[in-house]
C-alpha cells in the first residue's frame, strides 16, 4: 500500500482551484482569467461592437468631464484623484487630460496590487501628460485608502470604473462600499460605474459574442490551469455559456462539460470527474437600476449626489458622498 502524498497548496491560486473543483456545484474565480493571454483577450472584448460597456463609460466621461472638474474642485483646494484598479488608464486619461489642461491642482494616485501594472502606467503617463503629478500606491484597495486617509486632510476623490463592482453580489458590494466609506471624510467623493439593466438580448450578446472571443476568454482559465498546474483539460469538451436573469439583473458565465470526463491536475495531485453537462461557474456581472444603487448606497452609509448616463441609459456613473 502506498499513500498518496497530500498536495502542497502553497499558493492562493492552487488553494482556490482545489476548493472550487472539489465543491459541488463547481466554481472558479474569474480573476484567474487575467494572465498575459487573458489580458489580451479582454482587450479584444473591449473592442467588440457587442461589448458596449467600455465605450459607453468612455462617452460619459467625455461628456461630463467639465461638470466633474467642477464637482471635484469646487472648494478650489488641491485634491487626490485615487483610482482603484487603474489598468491601462485609458478611460481615466480623459479626466487627466482635461484636469491638467485646466491646471487643476491635483495628484493622480492609481492603486493596484500589481507593481508591474503601476510601473507601466506611470511610464506611459510621464510620456503622455508630463505635467501630471502621479503617485502610484501598491497594495490592496483598503490598505492604501486607510493609509491615505490618515496621511492627509485634502479631499480624496475615489474612482472605481468599468462596472467592476458588478463582480460582487449585493451583500458583498455593501461590505465593499461600507469599508470604502469608513476611509472617507465628509468632504470626500466616490465615483463609480454601474452597468444598467437593459434588453436581455443586448446583455447576452455582450457576454456571448458570435465570434467566440468571450468563449476563448472564459476558457483561458482552463488553459492557465493546464499550463501552471500541469492539468489536461480538453478545451473542445467545454463550452462557454451565459445566462441573464432580468429580475435579479445577474449575468452569470459558466464553462459546461459537454461529455462525461476526468481531468488530472498534477500539481494538486487531483483527479476531477465531470458528469455530462456539469458546470463550472466562473463569473457574475451584476446589472443595476437606480433603485438598487440607491439601496446599496443607503446600506453602506453613502448617498448619491449626482448620476451621469449615456443617451440610451445603458450605463451610469454615480457620484457619492458619506451620508453621515
Ligand atoms: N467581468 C467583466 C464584465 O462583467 C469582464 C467579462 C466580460 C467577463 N465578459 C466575460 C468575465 C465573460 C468572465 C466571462 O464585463
Amino acid at each position: 500500500m502506498h499513500k498518496k502524498l497530500a498536495p502542497k497548496l502553497d499558493t492562493q491560486f492552487k488553494q482556490e482551484v482545489y476548493q472550487g473543483l472539489t465543491s459541488y456545484p463547481k466554481f472558479l474565480s474569474s480573476k484567474y482569467i487575467y494572465d498575459k493571454a487573458g489580458d489580451a483577450l479582454f482587450q479584444d472584448i473591449m473592442n467588440m461592437p457587442e461589448y458596449y460597456l467600455t465605450n459607453t463609460e468612455f462617452s460619459i466621461l467625455e461628456t461630463y468631464k467639465e461638470q466633474l472638474a467642477q464637482y471635484f474642485f469646487n472648494n478650489e483646494k488641491p485634491f487626490h484623484l485615487i483610482e482603484m484598479g487603474a489598468g491601462d488608464g485609458k478611460k481615466t486619461k480623459i479626466l487627466l487630460h482635461h484636469f491638467t489642461d485646466k491646471k487643476l491642482d491635483f495628484t493622480f494616485r492609481p492603486i493596484d496590487i500589481s507593481q508591474n501594472a503601476l510601473d507601466s502606467l506611470q511610464a506611459n503617463l510621464k510620456d503622455e501628460i508630463p505635467e501630471l503629478a502621479t503617485e502610484p500606491m501598491q497594495g490592496t484597495y483598503f490598505e492604501t485608502l486607510k493609509k491615505l486617509n490618515f496621511a492627509t486632510d485634502e479631499r480624496k476623490v475615489i474612482l472605481f470604473l468599468g462596472s467592476n463592482i458588478g463582480n460582487l453580489l449585493h451583500d458583498q458590494a455593501i461590505e465593499f462600499l461600507s469599508k470604502i466609506q469608513e476611509y472617507m471624510q465628509p468632504n470626500d467623493l466616490l465615483f463609480i460605474g454601474f452597468d444598467q439593466k437593459k434588453h436581455p438580448q443586448i446583455l447576452l450578446d455582450a457576454y456571448n459574442d458570435t465570434t467566440g472571443i468571450t468563449a476563448r476568454f472564459n476558457k483561458n482559465l482552463l488553459v492557465r490551469i493546464n499550463r501552471e498546474l500541469e492539468a489536461n483539460f480538453d478545451m473542445d469538451s467545454f463550452m462557454h455559456w451565459e445566462v441573464y436573469d432580468p429580475e435579479s439583473g445577474t449575468a452569470k458565465s459558466y464553462l459546461v462539460a459537454q461529455s462525461p470526463q476526468q481531468v488530472h491536475i498534477e500539481k494538486l495531485s487531483l483527479d476531477v470527474t465531470f458528469d455530462a453537462w456539469e458546470t463550472i461557474h466562473t463569473e457574475i456581472s451584476q446589472k443595476y437600476d437606480d433603485k438598487t444603487v440607491h439601496w446599496l448606497a443607503e446600506k453602506s452609509g453613502l448617498k448619491v449626489l449626482e448620476t451621469f448616463s449615456d443617451a440610451k441609459n445603458y450605463y451610469k456613473n454615480y457620484l457619492f458622498t458619506k451620508s453621515v
